[in-house]
């Protein structure tokens, strides 16, 4: 990574995140591309690179100029899914991570009084019911991934439980939001699964079609789907394709990121022995180590993707109408300029200038629910296994947008 000094604009980098040893530390190359400029363009990824929290702030901010919706980029092409699994890409294109604009607001205001701080936190019990069950299913062993054998399968069992689905069709909802995260990565398929994984999202979606329609029939009282079914705002309701769309964002939105978050915190604690002992006496201690893993080890390994509406002079530099911008917000997080000694871990630390969940009308829809399920899952696991250890460093697999944390070994008791 070097900036090149032969082109004076726009100044571009060579950067490489899907280089040994990047998922793992990407912090030594993020630093010295923030160090470098405040935006470069990186060719081969056809974007710019937003490193310093100023400029990825602003720009969040600034939702007229800079879209979320991919329609915009200059290199706009069908995606990878709509060719695997079209109705999937259906769902998607509809959804909270696509629209923009008016449309984006008009279902933002109909979401929102369904995910309520309030109304996540009636979801507890049930979510502590979840991870107590995977905790027992794995308390007999000595060494655990607590990626694949715990983290892995809570967020598809907490909005399964979330949506109420029927008893008895557990299985085929998970076996729907598999296939979705599946998906996402299609250069990953193997194209002798695509037929299973259709099949699966299309009985998933037939499952979650017939669920809102008992719940349309049957209102249930403190019930999320309920809510978003009734929510009325000035006479407009969500559709059933709308609610369909809704439970594909809550998938794309809330996995992969809950999974990874919970392998990142169980990581830090156990690298912090100091830190451990301290939570284990105080356990409220946990939400500041959750927040600061955000910040700290935050697991994306790319930005938050934007495509400019117009051209703009951002840092120096002029960004052109269709160009995409990638918010790197796990550079942003480590910028000295926002966080005094950035590069300390300090579960103590006032998080309250942190962007891990965004900012502005993107903003996490399910931020409540990640620090729930987080506090939950990291209590109870320390509860349970207070002696746990590490057994060996975790290891990284390839993802275009995640630090991918493949196996976290731990042992669960001291010997
Ligand atoms: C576990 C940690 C999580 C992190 C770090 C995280 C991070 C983010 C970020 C940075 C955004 C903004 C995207 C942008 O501006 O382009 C976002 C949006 C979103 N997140 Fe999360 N998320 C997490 C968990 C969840 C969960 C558990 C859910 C739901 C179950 C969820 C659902 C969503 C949705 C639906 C949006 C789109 C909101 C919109 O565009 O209006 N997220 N998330």
């Amino acid at each position: 990574m070097s900036p090149d000094s032969t082109q004076s604009h726009p100044p571009t980098v060579s950067f490489s995140p899907d280089a040994p040893g990047f998922a793992a530390n990407p912090f030594p190359v993020l630093e010295e591309l923030r160090k470098a400029a405040p935006l470069s363009y990186w060719k081969e990824g056809r974007a710019w690179l937003v490193t310093r929290y100023e400029e990825a702030l602003a720009m969040l901010r600034d939702s007229k100029r800079f879209s979320t919706n991919r329609a915009h980029w200059e290199f706009a092409s069908v995606s990878g899914i709509a060719a695997i699994i079209p109705e999937l890409a259906e769902l998607n294109n509809a959804g909270l991570f696509a629209l923009s604009g008016a449309d984006h607001a008009r279902l933002r205001k109909l979401v929102s009084p369904a995910l309520t701080p309030r109304a996540i936190e009636r979801l507890r019990p049930e979510v502590q019911a979840i991870v107590d069950e995977i905790l027992d299913e794995v308390s007999g062993q000595d060494t655990v991934n607590v990626v694949s054998d715990i983290a892995d399968r809570i967020p598809p069992r907490v909005i399964g439980s979330m949506l109420k689905i029927p008893k008895g069709r557990e299985t085929l909802f998970n076996r729907f939001t598999e296939a979705a995260v599946k998906s996402f990565l299609p250069g990953l398929l193997r194209p002798e699964d695509v037929p299973a994984l259709r099949a699966d999202v299309q009985e998933g979606i037939a499952l979650v079609r017939e669920t809102i329609e008992e719940r349309r029939r049957n209102p249930l009282p403190d019930d999320i789907l309920t809510t978003l079914i009734q929510t009325e705002e000035q006479g407009d309701r969500l559709s059933t394709a709308e609610l369909l769309s809704l439970v594909s964002s809550l998938i794309v939105g809330g996995f992969e990121t809950t999974i990874h978050l919970i392998g990142f915190t169980t990581y830090n604690l156990l690298k912090r022995p100091e830190l451990l002992a301290q939570v284990l006496v105080e356990p409220d201690l946990i939400k500041g180590v959750i927040e600061e893993v955000l910040r700290f080890d935050n697991f994306g390994k790319m930005g938050l993707a934007r495509y400019a509406l117009e051209d703009v002079e951002v840092g120096g530099v002029t960004i052109k109408k269709g160009q995409m911008i990638l918010l790197m917000l796990n550079s942003a997080l480590r910028d000295e300029a926002a966080f005094s000694q950035a590069d300390v871990f300090d579960a103590r630390r006032n998080t309250n200038s942190s962007i891990a969940f965004g900012y502005g009308v993107h903003f996490c829809l399910g931020a409540n629910l990640a620090r729930l399920e987080l506090q939950v899952v990291m209590n109870r696991i320390l509860e349970r296994f207070p002696t746990m250890s590490l057994v060996k460093e975790p290891s990284f697999g390839p993802h275009p947008v995640i630090r991918k944390m493949e196996s976290l070994e731990v042992q669960l008791r001291s010997r």
